[in-house]
């Protein structure tokens, strides 16, 4: 697999709703970043369906290192 795209060396702090589904950029080529905006098609890469529990803001992966996981975990930091 190749390297994603490193859209930003931190999280985007995102608000996000009860009851949605969403689906995370995984390689960093998204205008909408954090969230998908097609533009992976036809690469090997996938978008990441998730939900959350609260509505609330979360710091969502920019990075794109974080194992194909949607929520930062700092691993920004090691960039
Ligand atoms: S645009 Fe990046 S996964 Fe869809």
């Amino acid at each position: 697999m190749s390297d994603a795209i490193i859209a930003q060396k931190s999280p985007y702090m995102t608000e996000l709703a009860v009851g949605r589904d969403y689906f995370w950029c995984s390689c960093g080529k998204s205008s909408k970043q954090p969230l998908c905006d097609g533009s992976h098609k036809g690469s090997e890469f996938t978008p990441v369906k998730f939900q959350v529990d609260a509505a609330k803001a979360y710091a969502l992966c920019g990075c794109k290192n974080n194992d194909g996981k949607p929520f930062c975990n700092g691993a920004h930091k090691n960039l």
